[in-house]
This record gives C-alpha cells, sequence and structure tokens, in this order.
C-alpha cells in the first residue's frame, strides 16, 4: 500500500513538473502574415507550424496561399485573399524592377514609390476585413499572444493593441535601421555597420564607407517616413475617429521582442544588439529534409556528374525576363555536362528542351538543396535562399535583381560562396565562364561548407528560440523589462542633440567673452603704454 502510495505520488510529481515546466503549452496564438511575398511567407509559415508542433493553438492570417503544406486540423487558417486585379497589378511591379538596375538601394525604393506604396495599403486593408475583424471585436476569442510579419507598415500591430495581449514583430532581414532601429531603439553605429539590408562589416571602414553610410542611412530613412506617411493616411482611413485604436505613431512602442532571419555571429555584421533582437536565421530550414517528388528525385539521383538548381525566386516570372537573357540562360545550361532543375513557372511555354534540364513548376528548394548531388545553386540572392544554401553549404551563383537581392548578393561573393552577375546585361561567354569557375574551383564548396558548420553551432537552434522566446513572453505577459529606453525618447534627447546645443552654446560664449575681455584688457594696456610712451617723450624733451 505505502509503496503503491509512493508511486502515486512519484506520478503526481512528473505530472506536476511537466504542468510546471511547460505551463503555457496550448497558448492562444495569433500570427498576422500579410506580406505578399512568398518567400517571407515560407519563413512565417515554418515558425507558425513550429508553434503548433509544440502544441500551441495557432490562427493565422494570410494574404496568399500558404507556400508550405499546412495540416488544418492543428493550424486555424484565415486567408484575406486580394484580387485579380491587385494580383496583376503586383505582378507588373516585379516585372518592372525585373527590368531596370536596382544596384544602388536608396534610388530603387524611391523609384517603385508609388507602386510599392499599394502594397503597404492591401497590407493595411486586412485590419478591417470582416473576417479580421471577427478575431478581435470576438470576445470569445481568449488570445494570448499575437506575432505581426512586418513588411514596411505597422498597422496589423493595432490588433495586439485591440486585443491588450503582448507583440512580438517577425521580420524577414537582419537587424536594420529602418526595423531594429524604430522598433527597439537598437543602437545604428553608423561608422561601421551598413545602413543597407544585409551587409557583413567587412574591409577597411574607410572614410568614403562611413560618408556614404551616412547617407544611406539618411535615403533609407527619409524612404520610411515617406513610406509611414502614406501608412498612416490609410490607417486613420480603416479606423476612422475610433478611439480605441492606438496612435499610428504609437504602434512601434509596445514590442516585447523581434525575430530577425538572420544570425549575426556567422554571418555578421558584428554589433552591439539590445536583448529584444532574437536572431532565428535558417528557420525555415528542416532538421531533416522530407522526401523529393519522385521525378525530381530520379533526376538528381541519377545525376552522376551533379546537379545544379536553378530558381529566380518566387517574384520574379519567367515573362518578366528579356527573352535574349533567356535564350542565353538555356545556350549555356544546355551544353553543361550537369543536370539542371530550372524552376520555371509555364511549362508549355519553355525557354528550349534539353535532356539535362528539367523544368518544374514548383520545387521543394530546402530539400533539394539538402541533396549531396547538388553542386550549384543559381539563385536570385533573396535573403531566404541564400541561408538555404549557406545552411546546407552549396556554392551559389546569384544573378540579383531587385530589393534587398543585389546586397545580399554582394555580401555572398564578399564571403567567397560564390559569383553574382547582373541579369540585366548577361552575356553568354561570363554566364558560362562564371558557372565553370564557381562549379571547379573548389575553393567556393570549401569556403560555405566551412560556414556552415559554423551557421548551425548555437546554443538554441533556430527552433528551440523561437519556442523559448515566444514562451517567455506569454509567461511573464509581454517583455516590457527588455525594452530600450529609447524607444520613448524623440530624436533630439535620443541622440543627446539638446546637450551638445547647450555645451556648444556655453563654450561660444565663454569664447566671446574671453575674446571681449581680451580686447578690453589689451585695450587698457595699449592706452597706458602709450600714454607712459608720450611721457617718456615728454620727459626725453624736457
Ligand atoms: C483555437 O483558437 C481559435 C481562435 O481563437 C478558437 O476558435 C478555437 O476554439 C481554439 N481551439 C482550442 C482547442 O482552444
Ligand atoms: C502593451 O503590451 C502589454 C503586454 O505586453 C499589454 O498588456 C498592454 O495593454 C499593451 N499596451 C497597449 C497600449 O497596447
Amino acid at each position: 500500500m505505502a509503496r503503491a502510495n509512493g508511486t502515486l505520488f512519484t506520478l503526481l510529481g512528473i505530472v506536476t513538473c511537466f504542468i510546471l515546466i511547460g505551463g503555457i503549452h496550448g497558448a492562444n496564438i495569433l500570427c498576422l502574415f500579410t506580406s505578399i511575398s512568398p518567400s517571407h511567407l515560407v519563413i512565417q509559415m515554418s515558425m507558425a507550424r513550429i508553434l503548433y508542433d509544440r502544441g500551441h493553438n495557432v490562427t493565422v492570417v494570410t494574404t496568399l496561399k500558404s507556400p508550405i503544406p499546412i495540416d488544418h486540423t492543428n493550424i486555424n487558417h484565415i486567408q484575406v485573399e486580394i484580387s485579380e486585379e491587385d494580383k496583376q497589378m503586383l505582378s507588373s511591379l516585379f516585372g518592372d524592377m525585373a527590368k531596370t538596375d536596382n544596384s544602388n538601394v536608396v534610388l530603387s525604393m524611391f523609384r517603385s514609390f508609388k507602386k510599392v506604396s499599394f502594397i503597404f495599403n492591401k497590407v493595411a486593408g486586412t485590419l478591417t476585413d470582416p473576417l479580421v475583424r471577427n478575431l478581435y471585436e470576438n470576445k470569445d476569442n481568449n488570445f494570448d499572444l499575437v506575432i505581426v510579419g512586418y513588411f514596411m507598415n505597422s498597422s496589423p500591430m493595432a490588433i495586439a493593441h485591440k486585443l491588450k495581449v503582448p507583440l512580438i514583430v517577425q521580420v524577414c532581414n537582419p537587424p536594420s535601421d529602418i526595423t531594429a532601429g524604430r522598433m527597439l531603439g537598437n543602437p545604428k553605429e553608423l561608422s561601421y555597420v551598413s545602413a543597407q539590408y544585409a551587409s557583413a562589416n567587412e574591409g577597411e571602414q574607410t572614410f568614403g564607407k562611413r560618408f556614404a553610410n551616412i547617407f544611406t542611412s539618411l535615403g533609407v530613412n527619409g524612404f520610411m517616413f515617406f513610406v509611414d506617411k502614406t501608412n498612416e493616411q490609410n490607417y486613420y482611413k480603416l479606423v476612422g475617429d475610433d478611439a480605441s485604436f492606438p496612435d499610428y505613431a504609437d504602434l512601434n512602442k509596445n514590442i516585447s521582442l523581434v525575430f530577425f532571419a538572420s544570425h549575426a555571429p556567422s554571418e555578421g555584421p558584428i554589433r552591439p544588439n539590445v536583448p529584444g533582437v532574437i536572431e532565428v536565421g535558417g528557420i525555415q530550414v528542416k532538421d531533416q529534409p522530407d522526401p523529393l517528388p519522385q521525378n525530381i528525385k530520379e533526376f538528381i539521383g541519377n545525376a552522376t556528374n551533379g546537379a545544379i538548381l536553378l530558381s529566380l525566386g518566387s517574384n520574379i516570372k519567367g515573362s518578366h525576363i528579356k527573352a535574349d537573357t533567356m535564350q542565353i540562360m538555356f545556350k549555356v545550361l544546355s551544353k553543361l555536362k550537369q543536370r539542371i532543375i530550372w524552376k520555371w513557372e509555364d511549362l508549355d511555354n519553355t525557354p528550349g528542351k534539353s535532356d539535362n534540364i528539367l523544368y518544374s513548376k514548383w520545387v521543394p528548394q530546402d530539400d533539394v538543396l539538402a541533396h549531396p548531388n547538388i553542386k550549384l545553386f543559381i539563385t536570385h540572392a533573396g535573403k531566404g535562399s541564400i541561408t538555404e544554401a549557406q545552411y546546407h553549404g552549396k556554392p551559389m551563383l546569384a544573378l540579383p535583381v531587385f530589393g534587398d537581392q543585389p546586397a545580399n548578393a554582394a555580401v555572398m561573393v564578399s564571403q567567397h560562396f560564390g559569383l553574382s552577375l547582373s541579369l540585366l546585361t548577361l552575356e553568354e561567354q561570363q554566364f558560362y565562364d562564371s558557372l565553370i569557375e564557381v562549379l571547379e574551383n573548389p575553393k567556393y564548396t570549401q569556403k560555405v561548407t566551412k560556414f556552415s558548420s559554423l551557421y548551425r553551432d548555437r546554443p538554441l537552434t533556430a527552433r528551440e528560440s523561437v519556442i523559448y522566446w515566444t514562451e517567455y513572453v506569454i509567461r511573464h505577459h509581454g517583455a516590457k523589462h527588455l525594452q530600450s529606453p529609447v524607444v520613448h525618447m524623440n530624436f533630439i534627447a535620443a541622440n543627446n542633440l539638446d546637450i551638445y546645443a547647450l555645451i556648444l552654446v556655453v563654450l561660444l560664449i565663454s569664447f566671446y567673452t574671453t575674446k571681449i575681455s581680451i580686447i578690453w584688457l589689451y585695450g587698457k594696456c595699449k592706452t597706458k603704454t602709450s600714454k607712459s610712451a608720450q611721457q617718456k617723450v615728454k620727459v626725453k624733451r624736457n
């Protein structure tokens, strides 16, 4: 009997332990992943999947179809679809960008401002969609946490304020000026941290580099100023004069922490971050790759000379790229001894047929890159794609198009993980030579393999970090204690400009009073000496 009791107590103890340790299992989490970019959604849906695998009740709002399969019995998915008209607009925007030189981020941002701002309006629009409205107005929804996927518009954050629950933000780039800086008061450190989206702080921080960086920062922040003005107008148009919605300017001020799709200890830049910066780069990479579709599996599996994956991302379609460029690419690729998987959406209209090329509408990129026969990845240099190649240790040939891609490609090249060419000016010989160089010179594979082991070596994996920090915020009902005071300070106070101004005034006053006194004293002495000189003259005459 006593023994039975003992066992019972032990059992009870174990159960209590489980309840205490995992006390926030089964929290109710609302994710607002309204970005119009499928590559963002890949990262975001991976996070949602991790959270529901952990046992939380996850509700996800998206504007796009999920690019990764989701199990609807576990996840409550609400899609606020964008109209056909909007989809066309979006496609033409990406098409235009593919035809212009976007190597200067700031210029490229301003050039596309009008069209891009339409995207932000769409994101804001979901705020008052009846399906979403029900989520925050229906009192039966007891959410514990809101996670917002941020893309240049803070409007969705209003929902956390409406629900009065903690807010976590998710960003698909490294902590930059316009995200970590504006949301968490992260230091800018412009003398050695690039103000562009992605950049390791390699090389010497020369005068020219620092000079340019200050202007890049001004440009990027200027751009965000205009974007936020547009966002703000749209926000008030949507919420009207409903006082239960916070001011647009206050939306960024109650964020517990931000998950960034980066990993500074391996990728750089080395810089100070506030504790609310949580880097979970590689979150979309699965610990174990899923099995490949049969045709792809056979095609790569039988590639005795190795295989190449070619994907220009989910935004750029074959039709956006000049026909000549496509022909050049086809001509070169069909001559190679390697097999090529080419992500191509229109299978009736391919650049050409060749035994060594397999066109596929959909490619499970992460799983394909994990395959040992893949020797090279030809990519548009989206952050997600570069991350996956780095994780799996595959060298790259980048053909960047717009947004953060040119900067990502430049960093990748500086790390010697591959080469980069402009898609706008692609030439046959140059494309061929670059391919051969990356395929045959072992230095690229060696460098990226070495990086891969650094990238994977972390105290908590990306998956564990997401779980730990999400539950941390739920456990403590927010993370106000992590917040930097800078978040609530204005520009002048945050930069001590008032104090410098005061010091300057004091210095100027003391300089002028000293100057005046010296002139006065000098004047006095002069009159005195000239008087005594006159006296001497008089004495002499006498
Ligand atoms: C999960 O959350 C949704 C939205 O709040 C709610 O309708 C549903 O009942 C919840 N499910 C469980 C098992 O708590
Ligand atoms: C700020 O967040 C906390 C939870 O972290 C929440 O309780 C509070 O209501 C929020 N404040 C506003 C103004 O939304």
